[in-house]
């Protein structure tokens, strides 16, 4: 471009105006480039006089385009024509332009007609050769050489539709009141040393742009999931909640249900329900002294429960498992909380990755995540519960949430939490919660009096209403499109 500029500035020296279309074809540059080099150099103020003006330009359309590739329509339909002749009718299957080019032949009087031929017409060469004038001539204007075209050739051709007319804009420049053929490279950055040695005074800078647009840097992209899981962990930290180290996809049966009181019978710990592993199929090392303690409470009970009266397997509490639930954690959480002596309150969260053996359809797939909240102190009660998922909801702008008595082996009393859905018109169950259990609690060594609230929720359904997403296939697996991702706005969960 530099080059460009200066090669304007020396012509201009020399010439009194000069079109930027001849100042393209003399420097045997792009017109484009020309137009650029103006310009950048009416930005540096008075140097030069530049003039818009309005010009008109032939063009090829696509077919003259295949004209100039191929030959004119009546060219090829003369080069057809073999010596013998051909059928007209056969003449014609040659090629799509083979009808108009027929007629063109004819008329130029290269081709002739024998009606009288047996089976139809025949069409033979009246002329041994021919020039292919239309063609040479939309070479010509390709090449925007258009003197040696006339004004009925333009005509024409415009008429059989191989060339249009364009208009485009070229600016007639001449010197300016500030004139000079060389212009001082304008600075772009002011920099220390400028400042430092006083040089800046001498200097011309270059004026800001305010109109050009900013270069989109190349980054990455958080999913939605991941927005919409960074808005309720703000939301969890500013309540106060300390975040759960929930990177262990793979739990023994141990903490995912025995430590929360679920019995070995029960159907979640099916198959049909669970992922097990089979490699390695078992886990080996528990707190011994608590998995005891695990032990009696179910099958004897204590702590003023009867427990469920079976047979306690430890085999059973060994095999590995994709955790169905964070509430493993929670439990591995609470169980370590209870080692501290004396015990000092506690409030967790999580968000994190489960998996369920489940059928898969538009809202749902064999994983998913989970947010989940737990509070740990004394005398906790029921009231507290709702009043933290109260708090807890309301930072996301949902309120008038209400609650519904439910069943969970580890919490007594449960509740689901329901909220009035604008769109579907009716209450939406949006998340589960309850007290854990003191057969829960108790083995693990918290104090008497301590209980723990806890609530969850899965983060994939808030995210499909946030994103409006109706197929869980295009939030998560190899359908997502990636375009989805980059141009989703970050989440503001209350706006
Ligand atoms: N673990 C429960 C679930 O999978 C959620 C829950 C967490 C319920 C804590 C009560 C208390 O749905």
């Amino acid at each position: 471009m530099a080059d460009v500029v200066e090669s304007v500035l020396q012509y201009l020296e020399k010439a009194d105006s000069v079109d930027s279309v001849d100042l393209a074809n003399h420097l045997n540059v792009d017109h484009q480039k020309v137009v650029g080099a103006i310009k950048s150099i009416q930005s540096l103020g008075e140097v030069i006089n530049a003039e818009q003006k309005v010009n008109k330009s032939l063009e090829l359309t696509d077919e003259g385009k295949e004209v100039v590739e191929h030959g004119s329509h009546e060219a090829r339909v003369f080069k057809a024509v073999p010596e013998q002749g051909i059928a007209q009718n056969e003449l014609m299957e040659t090629g799509p332009y083979a009808k108009i080019g027929f007629s063109k032949a004819m008329q130029a009087g290269w081709i002739t007609m024998d009606k009288s031929a047996e089976g139809g017409p025949k069409i033979l060469k009246k002329v041994d050769s021919i020039t292919d004038k239309v063609q040479e001539c939309l070479q010509l204007i390709r090449d925007l050489r258009l003197d040696g075209i006339s004004e009925k050739d333009t005509n024409d051709f415009k008429k059989r539709k191989l060339v249009q007319e364009v208009k485009f804009t070229s600016y007639v420049i001449s010197k300016g009141s500030n004139f000079s053929s060389s212009v001082s490279k304008q600075e772009v950055e002011l920099t220390p040393e400028m400042i430092s040695k006083g040089t800046w005074k001498e200097k011309s800078f270059k004026e800001y742009n305010f109109n050009s647009l900013g270069v989109m840097p190349p980054c990455g992209h958080l999913h939605p999931l991941l927005k919409v899981r960074a808005e309720y962990r703000q939301i969890f930290l500013e309540m106060g909640f300390t975040e759960m180290p929930t990177n262990n996809f793979i739990e023994s049966s141990f903490w995912n249900f025995d430590s929360l009181f679920q019995p070995q019978q029960h159907p979640a710990r099916d198959a049909h329900d669970t992922f097990f592993i089979s490699d390695p199929a078992n886990a080996h090392e528990f707190p011994m002294e608590y998995l005891e303690k695990v032990r009696q409470v179910h099958s004897k009970g204590g702590y003023g429960s009867q427990g469920y009266g079976y047979d306690w397997s430890l085999d059973e509490a060994k095999k590995n498992l994709l955790r169905t639930h964070t509430t493993a954690v929670t439990a591995r959480m609470l169980y370590k909380a209870a080692q501290q002596k004396p015990f000092k309150p506690v409030k967790y969260f999580s968000i994190d990755r489960v998996f369920r053996n489940e059928n898969l359809d538009d809202t749902h797939l064999a994983e998913f995540h989970q947010i989940e909240g737990v509070v740990a102190d004394y005398g906790l009660t029921l009231g507290d519960l709702i009043g933290t998922i109260n708090a807890f909801f309301m930072k996301l702008g949902i309120k008038n949430i209400k609650f519904k008595p439910a069943y969970n082996p580890y919490t007594e009393p449960s509740m689901e939490v329901f909220s009035y859905h604008e769109g579907l018109k009716k209450l939406v169950e949006i998340g589960n919660s309850g007290i854990f259990r003191p057969e829960m609690l108790l083995p693990m060594g918290l104090p008497e009096g301590v209980t723990a609230i806890a609530w969850g929720l899965s983060l994939e359904r808030p995210t499909m209403i946030k994103y409006k997403v109706s197929n869980i296939r295009d939030l998560i697996g190899p359908k997502v499109d990636l375009q989805m991702v980059y141009d989703n706005p970050v989440c503001r969960l209350d706006k």
